[in-house]
């Protein structure tokens, strides 16, 4: 992270009701209202999830950027000290309606790791600066199945780029984590044919590659399998320097967000052949999908459409990278300073 602070607004409270740590950084209202999920997970401490706060925010205004959205960066972290019980779930997510509504229309949040829609229900009750509740509840519901979704048509362009079809039937596939986005990315891989290898960091989710035929892998195991794709579903940091050296795959496109642990990654994956598709270009299903649905009324059919249109996203940066001779990640960052330079000016 720079020294300056490049965002606009971070805002850090102790939840009246629940005690725990909320944070929320703003990065930009350049192209509009920011938005951004609530992640709720343990962390070292507080100041990593501010951390955390900040860079998940930047990659927010990137992928609404890069997506076509009038939308700008934020998003929204509880640090969690150990397990919640019910009632305690409630107060968290009071706590962050609180602090939602506080902000003025600042920031609208939504969903994300270790957050439900029934939580979105309760945040609701305290502002309605708040995407996907269920839909009988008015909203878009689930965020996961779009976002896979958005994941499979990225996959698609990019073994179409990499490969010459955008058939997944007999790739090598290795799926990083079976969260709620993994799972169904697991599931559809299976379905078309792919050869699956997954991991994830709790034993039990072994269940389901039993039942999708997948190879089952250590963490450590998994991430050196020899493999066409490497598809990041977890949690962000994944890709340092040593573990790069040491990857055997062609290509790396996933839903994790912040899958570098640091910016020069890009560089050394780009170094030795991988092809890497930034993660906020992937993993923007969820965030189109809501947008579309409850702020431009577009019908079922036509939100998935405008999240197929990743897969577009993805080969015109595929194919501008190659053109230039720019590894992807920068080929798409042009992209989204474009857009975001194109957008009136923000006064520092
Ligand atoms: N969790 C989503 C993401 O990381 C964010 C999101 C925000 C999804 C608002 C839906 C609505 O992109």
């Amino acid at each position: 992270m720079s020294t300056l602070l490049d965002h606009e607004q971070l805002v850090l409270r102790r939840g009246t009701r629940s005690g725990l740590p909320i944070a929320v950084a703003v990065h930009s209202s350049v192209l509009g209202q920011p938005l951004g999920g609530c992640r709720m997970r343990p962390y070292a401490d507080w100041c990593a999830a501010v951390d955390d706060a900040l860079r998940l925010s930047t990659a927010m205004t990137y992928k609404c950027a890069v997506s076509g959205l009038d939308h700008g960066g934020a998003k929204a972290v509880v640090a969690l000290g150990g397990p919640l019980g019910g009632p305690d779930r409630r107060r968290v997510f009071l706590d962050v309606g609180d602090v939602v509504e506080s902000m003025g229309g600042a920031y609208a949040t939504g969903p994300d790791i270790g957050t439900t829609p029934l939580d979105m229900v309760t945040i609701a009750e305290r502002t309605r600066h708040v995407f996907c509740l269920p839909a009988g509840n008015g909203g878009s519901g689930d965020s996961s199945p779009p976002t896979a979704r958005g994941v499979r048509a990225a996959i698609r362009a990019t073994l179409a780029h990499r490969f010459g079809s955008p058939d997944p039937a007999g790739r090598r596939c290795t799926i990083i984590g079976l969260g709620a986005v993994g799972a169904l990315v697991a599931e559809e891989l299976a379905d078309a044919g792919a050869k699956l290898t997954v991991t994830d960091v709790d034993p039990a989710r072994c269940g389901l590659a039993d039942r999708l035929g997948a190879v089952w892998r250590s963490p450590v195991d998994a991430l050196h399998a020899p493999a066409d794709l490497l598809i990041p579903a977890a949690v962000g940091g994944l890709l340092t320097a040593e573990l790069v050296a040491g990857l055997s795959c062609a290509a790396i496109v996933g839903p994790a967000n912040n899958q570098l642990a640091t910016d020069p990654v890009a560089e050394l994956l780009h170094a030795r052949g991988i092809l890497w598709v930034p993660d906020y270009v992937a993993s923007a299903g969820g965030v189109i999908h809501a947008t579309a649905v409850e702020l431009r009324r577009r019908s079922p059919a036509e939100a998935l459409a405008e999240v197929d249109g990743i897969g577009h996203t993805v080969a015109a940066i595929l194919s501008a990278a190659e053109h230039t001779g720019t590894p992807p990640h920068r080929a798409a960052l042009v992209r989204a300073q474009a857009r975001l330079a194109a957008t009136g000016t923000r006064v520092d």
